[in-house]
């Protein structure tokens, strides 16, 4: 089964947003496997862009993302990596859709309120940077 790393940002999370944006996730049919609220370490957060190293935008980035607690979550189901994108969003704010994510709630680029992967490579980067495998559930067994 297909699992990706989708992460509400510290704007996301103060403004509230945490539970609107797993409902939609979860109305779409994807399992949620893990999550928690934790205040990411720089060491983290320069793990979690280092595509963007030496952009103009990297140190707000990190700063902006270890600047509160934010909400990593890991969930499953078919085509959830190019699927939970779709519902998340362009990320430059002039092209984020309306009934997307950011579309309805983000004004600003920098302050896009979620991170969601990119590629199955990215994923199982980024849910290694935030979780133990201990950490994730396994519904296979379930009733
Ligand atoms: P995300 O797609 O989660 O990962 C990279 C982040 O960099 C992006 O969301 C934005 O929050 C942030 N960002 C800020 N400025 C820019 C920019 N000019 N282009 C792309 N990303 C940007």
């Amino acid at each position: 089964m297909e699992k990706t790393f989708l992460m509400v940002k510290p704007d996301g999370v103060q403004r509230g947003l945490i539970g609107e944006i797993v409902k939609r996730f979860e109305q779409k049919g994807f399992q949620l496997v893990g999550s928690k609220l934790v205040h990411i370490t720089k060491e983290q957060a320069e793990l979690h862009y280092q595509e963007h190293k030496g952009k103009d935008f990297y140190e707000r980035l990190v700063n902006f993302i270890t600047s509160g607690p934010v909400f990593a979550m890991v969930w499953q189901g078919d085509q959830v990596i190019a699927l939970s994108r779709a519902m998340i969003g362009k990320t430059n704010s002039l092209e984020a859709a309306p009934g997307t994510i950011r579309g309805d709630y983000a004004i600003h680029t920098h302050l896009n309120l979620i991170h969601g992967s990119d590629s199955p490579q990215s994923a199982e980067r980024e849910i290694g940077n935030f979780f133990k495998p201990d950490e994730l559930v396994d519904y296979s067994k379930v009733i």
